[in-house]
């Protein structure tokens, strides 16, 4: 969603970074940007709709805009349209105070009329134009002062970078419930809502908590609390390094995040196997309490939320344990029944999607306990759940998730074996057997991704379908779901994802000559239930795309094109199934000659309700 960058430097120019640094942010999901540079005199700012190259050639790389401290922002519109105008910074009506936010003003209608009544003109439709007037209304010489006043006032989620005109070497930021960090270098200071902003200068940043204010100088950072006292805390040691958040000679980010995937996998997998036997230490439950969990209640968005579904599955039959899996936006509103001894997993690549994180709020109010799997270490998720699992698929940067979908997937699994182990519903050598099986996914997925071209060629023969359709049962439904949301969100292709029993009940009408039919049929025991399914979409006429085991050749006298996974025990079959379904989207939307890696309208990482 929106980014943030800002910088205050001791002789480097401010505007080249925060280009930079937007950049890397660009993944996020946009649609305009802008930034504010004070030049020793006085606060300049450039803004424009539109791509960041835009932005970058206004002002020549930022060549034009001189200045040691400045504050950027790539805006994805909430409150009004995408326009110049609403982009950020906003200023005050001197434009001696410049503004970048993140997250939504939720009591901006109130706070814009208290204003507008005080003689204040507003320029712009946004929420986030309240933020530099109601500063202007409390400032009275001190920054920190008038910061912790506008706090106090506003309600809803932020990330802020302030600059004020009559404090040349100080940057500001604020944050609640969206998330910023900063860090000082040699160089100067920094602030930015994600990481890959600052990788290149530094990986030791400062996580900023909930409601905290900071005050950054070129050699110098300062935390403070709501109430403006000062607050200790420690630098963090950024694992992932500056490469990985580069292509690499890749395309896209989408195919080199594919290829990552084994290797995603496997770094996921093996910290937690020792001696042939699972060992998820971060989860700091004895296996008595394992046992003792009576309920698992899984939440989450998007991709995140199909990797869910799947574990509803595995945890239900391997270590037969009820699962709810909910869509984290549904569940903070549903009250959800929680009892004292359910467990929530939250699962959330970016750990800071606001439904999820508010849906592990939701479930701490209820007393329960959180674990959360997650990717970004010390994410907002990460750092307010009880118990942390982390993925290691390293930064991913296009906005269609791939590579952490599947490590979420493995954490599922790892967790399934040690909860049937502990529940008593597989024995030691089952529990090898599916240790051995999951050791072997990274190979086998390296095998599937061998298989690219023939998958390129199905994929250029379909571009220009306009609805698809992708049927399974048990995981395959789950498989569905992730394979039609790859599709969709990247090449604007409308399909659908249908549990292969259910589509006759309506849905089934929609099938035409032609109309293609993604079938996945990887589960032994639902096979035959889902190849009459395609006999019956193929008698109206539709082309079918089948993705099933290796061996079930019989499959290629109903579906007209084959896809063949390797040999794996049914729970693990999402694993290899999903490979060809992401490479199916991706080629798809190449071959449209889309922008893979920021599919139109959508963010990375969704910090907003
Ligand atoms: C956005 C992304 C999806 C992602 C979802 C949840 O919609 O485009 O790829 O699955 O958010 O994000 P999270 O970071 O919580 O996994």
């Amino acid at each position: 969603m929106c980014g943030i960058v800002g910088f205050i430097g001791k002789k480097r120019q401010a505007a080249p970074i925060i280009l930079d640094g937007l950049s890397k942010l660009e993944y996020r999901g946009y649609d305009s940007a802008g930034m504010a540079v004070f030049d020793g005199d006085s606060i300049n700012v450039v803004k424009a709709a539109g791509r960041l190259d835009l932005l970058v050639s206004l002002t020549h790389g930022g060549e034009t805009t001189k200045g040691l401290a400045g504050i950027g922002h790539t805006r994805w519109a909430t409150h009004g349209q995408p326009t110049d105008i609403n982009a950020h910074p906003h200023l005050n009506g001197k434009g001696t105070i410049a503004v970048v936010h993140n997250g939504i003003i939720e009591n901006y209608m109130a706070l814009r009329k208290m204003l507008v009544g005080r003689g204040y003109e507003f320029k712009s439709e946004t929420d986030t134009e309240v933020i530099p007037q109601l500063l202007d209304l409390y400032y009275k010489g001190d920054p920190l002062e008038a910061i912790q006043k506008v706090l106090h006032r506003v309600e809803g989620s932020y990330s802020l970078g302030i600059i004020f005109a009559d404090h040349p070497n100080e940057l500001y930021a604020a944050r609640k419930s969206s998330p910023l960090i900063c860090a000082k270098t040699e160089e100067g200071a920094f602030i930015a809502s994600d990481v890959p902003a600052l990788l290149k200068y530094t990986r030791k940043v400062y996580y900023i908590g909930e409601e905290e204010i900071v005050r950054l100088s070129a050699d110098d950072i300062a935390f403070f609390d709501v109430d403006a006292l000062p607050v200790e805390k420690e630098e963090v040691e950024i694992k992932w390094d500056a490469e990985a958040a580069e292509k690499g000679g890749y395309e896209f980010f989408m195919i080199k995040e594919i290829y990552e995937e084994p290797r995603t996998v496997r770094d996921t997998i093996s910290p937690r196997i020792r001696d042939g036997k699972v060992v998820i230490e971060e989860l700091g439950l004895s296996d008595e309490e394992i046992a003792e969990v009576s309920r698992i209640h899984i939440v989450a968005c998007g991709s995140a939320y199909h990797a869910g579904v799947t574990g509803k599955y595995v945890f239900e039959g391997m270590a037969r344990i009820g699962v709810d899996v909910d869509i984290a936006s549904e569940f903070r509103y549903r009250k959800p029944i929680i009892g004292e001894k359910d467990l929530v997993i939250v699962i959330s690549q970016s750990g800071e999607t606001a439904d999820t994180l508010e849906a592990l709020r939701v479930s701490h109010q209820c007393g329960a306990t959180v674990l959360a799997i997650v990717n970004v270490v010390g994410s907002s998720i990460a750092r307010e759940a009880d118990k942390v699992m982390y993925t290691w698929a390293g930064p991913e940067i296009s906005v269609a998730t791939t590579k952490a979908y599947s490590a979420q997937l493995v954490s599922l699994y790892l967790l399934a074996i040690k909860f049937a182990l502990c529940r008593k519903q597989i024995t030691e050598e089952q529990a090898a057997g599916y240790i051995n099986d999951l050791k072997k996914l990274p190979e086998q997925i390296e095998l599937l991704l061998g298989g690219k071209e023939r998958l390129q060629r199905f994929a250029n023969r379909y571009i220009a379908a306009t609805d698809v359709f992708f049927i399974g049962r048990g995981i395959d439904y789950a498989i569905s779901l992730e394979g039609s949301l790859k599709l969709k969100e990247i090449s604007y292709v409308h399909s659908e994802a249908y549990a292969a029993g259910e589509l006759k009940h309506g849905t089934i009408s929609l099938i035409e000559e032609g109309t293609l039919v993604v079938a996945v049929a990887t589960q032994k025991e639902l096979y035959a239930k889902t190849v009459s399914n395609i006999v019956e979409v193929k008698a109206r006429g539709a082309f079918v795309l089948a993705v099933t085991n290796v061996g079930n050749t019989d499959i290629e006298t109903n579906a007209d094109y084959v896809i063949y996974i390797p040999e794996t025990n049914s729970y693990f079959a999402n694993s290899l199934a999903i490979i060809p379904l992401q490479l199916f989207g991706y080629y798809v939307s190449l071959g449209k000659g889309f922008d893979v890696d920021h599919p139109r309208n959508l963010a990375k990482s969704v910090t907003v309700e």
